[in-house]
């Protein structure tokens, strides 16, 4: 996988008087099936999460509160994505770098996962990924 497989995802708005709605389906906006959710939320000013890839794992990713930056990189490019609205999400297949930085105050992370949290499925060490990438291994 590379950087440009990521995708930003626009998700439906229903704009009303009484306050907005969105929603995400499975295999529909999400491009899998959803084995797993999780939100990452009172983050300390300064801190980031997330510098890891996923051997097997997509995720999707969507501020549902708030704003930060998902840095994606292969190993060969990088891309930022700047996540400030509810209503689009960041695919990220397996087999990429992520982190996440710049958390505002009050952010709120949702991110949906294509398996159970394993966590043989991790590679925390960015020489050993880019390694495996060039080595077609991941
Ligand atoms: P981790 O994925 O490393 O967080 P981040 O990438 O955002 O920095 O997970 C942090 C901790 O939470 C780690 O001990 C594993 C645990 N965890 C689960 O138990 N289940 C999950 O689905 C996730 C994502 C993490």
């Amino acid at each position: 996988m590379k950087v440009s497989d990521c995708k930003l995802v626009d998700i439906p708005r229903i704009l009303d008087n009484r306050g907005n709605l969105s929603f995400v389906e499975q295999n529909r906006h999400v491009p899998f099936t959803i084995m797993r959710t999780y939100w990452i939320y009172d983050v300390p000013g300064g801190e980031d999460r997330g510098g890891h890839a996923y051997i097997k794992n997509d995720e999707f990713i969507i501020a549902l509160s708030g704003s930060f930056d998902v840095v994606v990189s292969d190993g060969n490019s990088e891309s930022v994505f700047t996540m400030n609205r509810s209503y689009y999400g960041l695919y990220i297949p397996h087999g990429l770098w992520r982190s996440i930085r710049n958390f505002s105050t009050n952010s709120l992370a949702l991110e949906f996962g294509s398996t159970h949290y394993d966590p043989d499925d991790y590679l925390y060490d960015f020489d050993s990924f880019k390694a495996m990438k060039a080595d077609g291994k991941i």
